[in-house]
């Protein structure tokens, strides 16, 4: 089917959530999607975090179709293989203690904001239901998920969210020790915030958080559902810091773009959930645990964490280079190959988000001014310089031409915490 016919149908017959750009993919292999025109893309985006290891990976290309003639769910009414061997690779990986899968991340969020309730009320502390979740977090859209989402237009349509969700001002200790007390059941922090623009969690407001949770007996939850497993070179980004959760969420790459989510928790959440309490119909099914499976042993055997330090480091030290040179940038931010560069206007981040698909280079533009940078695992140096360059020469023609950025006033530069800056590098 052409283009054309696809917008048409589309149109037609599917809910207007999105506002796709014109082009009809029809495969991938490694960094690289190919359009029904024949045009090739380089995608520094992979499906928003998820294709980590590329497109079309023989490995994991190889155990979906093996898995696929044997089977693919059964429910979680009887055992399969899979699951089990998942879970206690991910208890080794994360150092807590027992895994839930779900289907995506807002499942996975969505479980662990039930699991935090469950916690306070298994231990009769019934007025103990408030969630402190930070300004400018995104944790998905079903509605305990978007409740804790700082995003208003999120948030707006579908009220009366949630109730019981306080907001906190990101990296603001004091903020933080002022709004918490005795009926906070968790604290909900992304460790790196994605869609709010990449900005790193500070150690010292990480430590308060867990030091504030830890002495009242509330929980202390991580969301790495964009982060996580690898992205910023380390297996969780919370091991970047001394710091570990108590429950901490899962998702994209985990199992090489088949829906699969996790909730890990450590043993003393674990033990107040019992059976009847949550489950989902196809979470944690055989096809889904056996690639992730896979993922897993790609990631090790292909030491694949220690490309994404130094693949994401220099593509870090490339992007600050062109912020010494490029006026309109306000900030580079990113750990591993997790990457934001902040432009001092919308127009322009949209302008040069265009003008990069124009070049057949895919990345999107998050938190309104923040070109969003998510590539797969795999890329290479050479790939690198390649989005550079294009975004160097991007850069200079929209400022040359001033068309896409108008006049602004140069924001106060944002530092990274210590711990953080580039600090998979
Ligand atoms: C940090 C974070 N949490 C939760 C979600 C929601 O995941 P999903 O879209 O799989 O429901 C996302 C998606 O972008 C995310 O980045």
């Amino acid at each position: 089917m052409s283009l054309a016919k696809v917008q048409k149908a589309e149109e037609k017959y599917v809910l207007h959530t999105y506002d796709r750009h014109p082009i009809l993919f029809t495969h991938g292999k490694g960094a690289y999607l190919y359009a029904d025109d024949g045009s090739k893309y380089l995608d520094f985006l992979s499906g928003i975090g998820v294709m980590a290891l590329g497109y079309s990976h023989p490995a994991v290309t190889k155990t979906i179709k093996e898995q696929a003639g044997k089977l693919v769910h059964v429910s979680n009414l009887f055992y399969t293989e899979f699951p089990s061997v998942l879970a206690q690779k991910l208890v080794k990986l994360s150092g807590l203690d027992r895994v839930f899968f779900s289907n995506s991340g807002t499942e996975a969020w969505e479980g662990a904001l039930k699991i935090a309730r469950a916690v306070a009320s298994g231990k009769g502390l019934k007025k103990r239901t408030k969630f402190l979740a930070m300004e400018n977090s995104f944790h998905g859209r079903t509605m305990g998920s978007v409740a804790t989402t700082y995003t208003e237009k999120y948030r707006k349509p579908f009220a009366p969210v949630m109730p019981g969700v306080t907001f906190v001002k990101f990296n603001d200790v004091e903020d933080l020790k002022s709004k918490f007390g005795e009926d906070v059941c968790a604290i909900c922090i992304e460790t790196i915030q994605g869609e709010g623009g990449i900005h790193p969690v500070s150690p010292e407001f990480l430590k308060t958080a867990r030091e504030l949770t830890e002495a009242s007996g509330a929980l202390l939850m991580l969301d790495e559902i964009q982060c996580g497993l690898g992205r910023t070179g380390k297996m969780f980004a919370y091991q970047h810091y001394k710091v570990k959760p108590d429950v901490v969420t899962l998702a994209k790459p985990l199992a090489a773009g088949l829906p699969l989510g996790a909730i890990i928790v450590t043993a003393d959440v674990a033990g107040a959930i019992h059976p009847g309490m949550h489950g989902t119909t196809f979470g944690g099914g055989p096809l889904a645990c056996a690639v992730a499976l896979e993922v897993l042993k790609v990631l090790e055997e292909e030491k694949i964490l220690a490309h994404v330090k130094e693949v994401g480091g220099y593509f870090l030290d490339l992007l600050q280079q062109l912020d010494a040179r490029h006026g309109c940038i306000v900030d580079v931010r990113g750990v591993g190959l997790m990457a934001g560069v902040e432009l001092d206007s919308a127009e322009l981040a949209k302008a040069v988000q265009k003008a990069m698909l124009a070049e057949k280079i895919i990345i999107n533009r998050t938190h309104e001014t923040v070109l969003r940078f998510l590539p797969p695992f795999i890329v290479t140096k050479k790939e690198v310089e390649v989005v550079v360059k294009a975004l160097d020469q991007i850069l200079s023609s929209c400022a040359s031409s001033g068309d896409a950025a108008p006049a602004v006033v140069r924001s106060p530069r944002q530092r990274l915490p210590k711990a953080s800056a580039s600090g998979a590098k």
